[in-house]
């Protein structure tokens, strides 16, 4: 689905397809800098991150294992509820193992923040984080995370898997929402 597709629901375009990938193949070179000798696990969260994880993994210039894993931390709302459960687990075990999160967004990092200290006892060799978006404002956690694709003011987004009541996810740009989307 393109911007055009939108109807007026679109208030604004945030990041064209050309961005989006661009700065993914940076965050790829990147990764792959520091992962190239290492045998990588990337874990993707359900379901925003299917497509930065498509992108991301294929931008990278060599192979890459790929696991998921599915939480709840949002209703159909757009505020965080910070209460995580998880709905599907993953199916790798990933003691030993050089594992790489590869997120869409970091709103207040409360979800996040759970799912590293989850992993963590799980006691993999390394784990770090890939997100494409973060929005630093909303933070109400520290969580260091070493590759990012663009810092975004305080605002909520959808597009290239990321939803508003779970649409808009197969929409190829990321922008804002007009105010009636939302009435
Ligand atoms: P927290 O606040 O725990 O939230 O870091 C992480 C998850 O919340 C969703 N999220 C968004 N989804 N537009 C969306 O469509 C947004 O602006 C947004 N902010 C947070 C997302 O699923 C993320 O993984
Ligand atoms: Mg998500």
């Amino acid at each position: 689905m393109d911007a055009e597709h939108m109807g007026d629901d679109l208030a604004t375009v945030m990041f064209t397809e050309e961005q989006i990938q661009d700065r993914l193949r940076e965050l790829a070179e990147q990764v792959w800098a520091d992962y190239h000798d290492k045998d990588v696990l990337l874990l993707g969260v359900l379901k925003g991150a299917v497509m930065v994880m498509a992108d991301f993994m294929r931008a990278l210039p060599g192979s890459a294992e790929m696991d998921w894993m599915a939480v709840s931390s949002y209703g159909s709302g757009t505020k965080s509820s910070g209460v995580v459960r998880i709905l599907k687990d993953l199916d790798t075990d990933i003691t030993g193992r050089h594992v790489l999160i590869v997120e869409d967004i970091i709103d207040s990092g409360l979800t996040l923040s759970w799912i590293s200290a989850n992993l963590r006892s799980r006691g993999p060799a390394s784990l770090e984080i890939v997100t494409l978006l973060r929005k630093p404002e909303a933070a109400k956690v520290e969580i260091d995370v070493r590759y990012v694709g663009f810092d975004i003011a305080d605002e909520f987004v959808v597009g290239y898997g990321l939803d508003y009541a779970e649409k808009y996810r197969n929409l190829r740009v990321i922008g804002t929402l007009a105010p009636h989307v939302y009435s």
